[in-house]
């Protein structure tokens, strides 16, 4: 019996999108309502500091307004910290962050900052908020997250979306498989995301040991031609159908 994998919607884009003219629509809240009747597990979105898509409101209505489980993705810093320990997210997802970037370009370097992380995975702990450590797929910074006392790391796949498809996504599909069966044997819970779409979901949802993947851009962008509900239940379609 394979273990259930759940699906995490990230609404960030559709923040995005309604940040573009500046108004409320279209609001992140009534997709993320939307997910939920379309089978999302649970809802990832990402607070940065520049707010360029979603904002600290959205947050405050995800918690009250949605029942599913709220992952909030967050740089390590000290603003994200409070705000994170006053909204009690049933997860937080620490990520590196940088202002110049378009979207999350690498794993936490959790091995380089281990004494820096270490109070935000223990005060997000103690508070009751499931902490995991992005990461990429690298025995060490998996080694350096259980240390840590981290009970979760998400794994980047990003690399492995990029990569041409061949031999050279083979290999990146690779180090994902041997990080995804390394945190199951030093008892780390393991998801993944990042870039993930229908072409290369398959191959990650049927890894056994990852539980959640988590997946944003794609799907918002197809909702605009199919509608967010019919992309979710294709999504979800395609990870059940990998999970043999
Ligand atoms: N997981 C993490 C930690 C991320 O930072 C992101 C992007 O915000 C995703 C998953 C989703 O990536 P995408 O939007 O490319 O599906």
């Amino acid at each position: 019996m394979p273990r259930p994998l759940r699906l995490g919607v990230n609404i960030d884009h559709v923040a995005t999108v309604r940040n573009a003219r500046g108004g409320r629509a279209p609001d992140p809240v009534r997709a993320a309502k939307l997910a939920a009747e379309a089978g999302a597990d649970g809802i990832t979105a990402h607070l940065r500091e520049d707010r360029r898509h979603i904002i600290d409101s959205d947050i405050e209505r995800l918690r009250a307004e949605v029942a599913l489980p709220l992952n909030l993705e967050m740089a390590a810093t000290e603003e994200m910290l409070g705000i994170a320990l006053r909204t009690r997210p049933h997860a937080s997802c620490l990520v590196p962050e940088k202002r110049t970037e378009v979207t999350t370009e690498g794993g936490l370097d959790v091995v380089g900052n281990y004494d820096y992380l270490t109070r935000y995975v223990s005060e997000l702990g103690a508070a009751g908020v499931r902490v995991s450590l992005f990461i990429d797929p690298e025995p060490a910074q998996l080694d350096a997250a259980k240390a840590l006392g981290a009970p979760v790391v998400e794994l980047h796949t990003g690399a492995y979306c990029d990569a041409p498809a061949g031999t050279e996504r083979e290999a990146e599909l690779a180090r994902i498989v041997r990080a995804a069966a390394h945190a199951e044997a030093i008892g780390l819970e393991c998801h993944a995301g990042h870039g993930l779409n229908y072409e290369t979901v398959g191959a990650v949802a049927a890894i056994p040991t990852i539980v959640e993947l988590n997946i944003g851009h794609f799907l918002i962008g197809e909702a605009i031609f199919v509608g967010l509900g019919n992309a979710i239940q294709r999504m979800r379609a395609l990870m059940k159908d990998s999970r043999v």
